[in-house]
């Protein structure tokens, strides 16, 4: 199934590392990244799970919960998270879901057999408290993924949902932003009274708004 931007995403029961989750159940009310990584026991995943542990303060100052997952076992999942901790300084501290029999996978097209057989790519979906996609992102096995980027998004998604603009390139919390094309200069001009700059008439700059 190819889950999509705006799509309602799609629900499932999985075991993970702290029990079972309805996923939607679980994350209610809140932000969610669910992410896949190909394999336990190998490198690259390994600094990965260690950074998301990390990072995960930041995650939560957002109101996003994390889950991991990929087609090992829960168990497997258990053993390796003491090499994660050995080896990056920080402890699991979110669930990881065994999707032994794909269903998961297979759910959110995480499997590319084209790129990796058998095994999940490294997905991302980042999902919003209406439980829509709004963002979905694509990594082959052999990059390991930035998620500061991942922190970066999550900060213009969650403006953007509550202020009619849109982040420019390489944008980041507290830079000026853009008004949204679809917002008309007569509405601009009631959504933001100490106007803007506007160097072309299609855009129209000012400064992160609610700061
Ligand atoms: C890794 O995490 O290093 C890795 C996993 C699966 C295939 C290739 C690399």
């Amino acid at each position: 199934m190819t889950v999509r931007l705006g799509d309602n995403a799609p629900n499932f029961t999985a075991e993970t590392t702290d029990g079972t989750i309805d996923f939607l159940d679980w994350k209610r009310g809140s932000w969610a990244v669910l992410f896949s990584h190909p394999k336990d026991f190998t490198p690259v995943c390994t600094t990965e799970l260690g950074t998301v542990a990390r990072l995960k303060p930041e995650f939560d100052k957002r109101n996003v919960k994390v889950i991991g997952l990929s087609v090992d076992s829960v168990a497997s999942h258990h053993e390796w998270a003491s090499d994660i901790e050995d080896t990056q300084g920080t402890a699991l501290n979110f669930p990881l879901i065994g999707d032994e029999d794909r269903t998961v996978s297979d759910l959110y097209d995480m499997i590319h057999p084209n790129a990796l057989d058998t095994l999940t790519v490294r997905s991302v979906y980042v999902i919003g408290p209406d439980d829509k996609v709004k963002l979905t992102l694509t990594y082959p096995a052999s990059t390991g993924r930035n998620f500061d980027e991942l922190l970066r998004v999550i900060d213009s998604l969650q403006l953007t949902a509550n202020y009619k603009v849109a982040t420019p390139a390489d944008w980041k919390d507290g830079d000026d932003v853009i008004i949204g094309g679809s917002v008309t200069d007569e509405e601009a001009k009631e959504l933001f009274p100490e106007g803007w700059q506007a160097p072309k008439p299609y855009l129209r700059i000012l400064p992160q708004p609610g700061r």
